[in-house]
């Protein structure tokens, strides 16, 4: 008979089979971001502890972030099952009309059946690949089930190189592909965009290796706290941290597996978790004490807040955005940290009247494909289409250009996205320059290297060990 341990690692191997195949499903052909399906899931199944929780979330995570390789070992039946436009065939093929398309999207169509020993196969090596030094006790169950030797699965986990555990996986299952290379970890139509603009400081190997590795957590020291002061408190509540040799208010977090919503210096307001990139873009901004900002795609207000703190808590930040639960979220936020100097206002998007351009700045941090989160956030590299790079990119410039209608004489308008795609960066920025002759792009100190920039500003992952971002600083003349 099993023991009671073992008939839990048990469990908890079979429950990541199925929360995986759920979520494979939720994310590539319904498109929708794994972390939200992760969360219903966890919703309907409260029996999943802290625990299971944490092994259900790496697992599934580490299968997107190698997803370009390890989809090479599913059967044809499971491949098919989970190709691009699936969802989309199935429904035709129901003679299912338009109308009621996007409520079957949520609701009705059947989930593609992942053999088991797909699953298995997709769990296994995402922990061979992502973290082979950390393998858990699931790996076990699954080693069995896919009858591989331990002493095998365990060699090639000592393997350095990740192309190395991967081909040795998948000769010890018994197939014989080509040799993993590097650039499928994208999709085609990305990296094609990637290479169409050859940009010279970027060593393409160097980016996509980035990509693959598990990003830090990056927090903002905030509320006249120095980065120092707050290394020390959360030092005492068992956190450790590191402080940026530039940024005097960033600091990387070097403790696994810790809730920081849960330490005092956070309910106290001391800090807010928000990335590297996205710090630098309130650095681009600088805003001065006294300014009256407009961060008018604000969304649960990272930026607004980093803004509202730059300007030492005077001056005025009006925060808006199309998502009214958003701005609610910042308004928690704004509270917590003792800004009272951000007003929330709902905005659609239109240009506002010329009696109300009095802004000294206006921040535009676009709707965008979200391509420099593709780090943190790898199921979005299978979702997110060709197409949407081109709806995106009349969105950013219909927003820049009714935004810029805020900008008071002399004043300044930034220009960001978390993208590392050019037609929305570069191409939005050339396009309104275009047609608003009375803006100018102003070079600014890039925050991270101190070099003099011509005005924009592209950062990449292995920048500063943080996502992908552009941001283009533009003065009204
Ligand atoms: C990149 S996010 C902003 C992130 C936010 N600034 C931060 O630092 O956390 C872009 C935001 O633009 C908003 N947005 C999308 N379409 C919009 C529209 N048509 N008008 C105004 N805001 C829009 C989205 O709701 C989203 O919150």
């Amino acid at each position: 008979m099993k023991s009671r341990a073992a008939g839990k690692v048990d469990s908890q191997g079979r429950a990541c089979e199925q929360v995986l195949e759920e979520v494979l499903y939720e994310a590539l052909l319904k498109r929708r971001p794994a972390d939200r399906a992760l969360a219903d899931c966890f919703k309907r199944n409260r029996q999943y502890g802290a625990r299971d929780r944490r092994l259900l979330t790496e697992s599934v995570f580490s299968v997107f972030r190698w997803w370009g390789w390890l989809r090479s070992l599913l059967s044809n039946q499971a491949r098919q099952a989970l190709a691009p436009g699936e969802l989309n065939r199935r429904m035709t093929e129901g003679g299912v009309d338009s109308e009621k398309h996007s409520r079957l999207r949520s609701h009705n169509t059947p989930r593609p059946c992942l053999f088991r020993d797909d699953a298995v196969r997709l769990l296994l090596g995402a922990w061979v690949l992502d973290n082979p030094q950390d393998l858990p006790l699931a790996a076990d169950v699954w080693t069995e089930s896919l009858e591989l030797a331990e002493i095998q699965v365990r060699k090639i986990c000592r393997r350095p190189k990740a192309e190395t555990r991967f081909n040795e996986y998948s000769q010890a299952l018994g197939l014989h592909m080509q040799p993993a290379t590097w650039d499928c970890l994208l999709p085609e139509w990305a990296r094609s965009e990637l290479a169409k603009w050859a940009l010279p400081e970027l060593d393409e190997k160097e980016f996509l290796r980035r990509l693959q590795q598990r990003p830090p957590v990056w927090i903002r020291a905030q509320k006249k706290w120095n980065a120092r002061a707050l290394a020390a408190a959360l030092e005492k509540c068992g956190v450790e941290t590191e402080l940026h040799p530039r940024l005097p208010q960033a600091l990387r977090v070097t403790t696994r597996k810790v809730s920081l919503y849960a330490v005092e210096p956070f309910r106290q307001g001391a800090f807010e978790i928000q990335d590297l990139a996205s710090q630098l873009i309130g650095l681009v901004c600088r805003p001065e004490a006294g300014q009256r900002w407009w961060d008018c795609c604000a969304g649960a207000g990272g930026k607004s807040l980093q803004l509202a703190d730059l300007m030492g808590g005077s001056g005025t930040v009006v925060a808006s955005d199309i998502r009214a639960g958003k701005l609610a979220d910042l308004q928690r936020r704004a509270r917590r940290g003792g800004y009272d100097n951000i007003i929330t206002r709902a905005w659609k998007g239109k240009p506002i009247p010329r009696k109300a351009s009095t802004f000294h700045g206006v921040l535009v941090d676009a709707p965008c494909t979200c391509s420099g989160t593709w780090r943190r956030n790898p199921d979005r590299r299978w979702a997110v289409l060709p197409s949407e790079l081109e709806s995106r990119t009349k969105l950013q410039l219909r927003l820049l250009r009714a935004a810029a209608s805020g900008v008071a004489p002399d004043g300044v308008l930034v220009y960001a996205t978390c993208s590392w795609f050019q037609p929305e960066n570069q191409g939005v920025v050339e396009q309104f320059l275009a047609s608003n002759p009375h803006f100018s792009l102003e070079p600014f100190t890039h925050p991270l290297t101190g070099a003099k920039t011509d005005g924009t500003m592209q950062v990449w992952p292995g920048d500063g060990d943080c996502d992908a971002v552009f941001a283009a600083r533009m003065r009204k003349t």
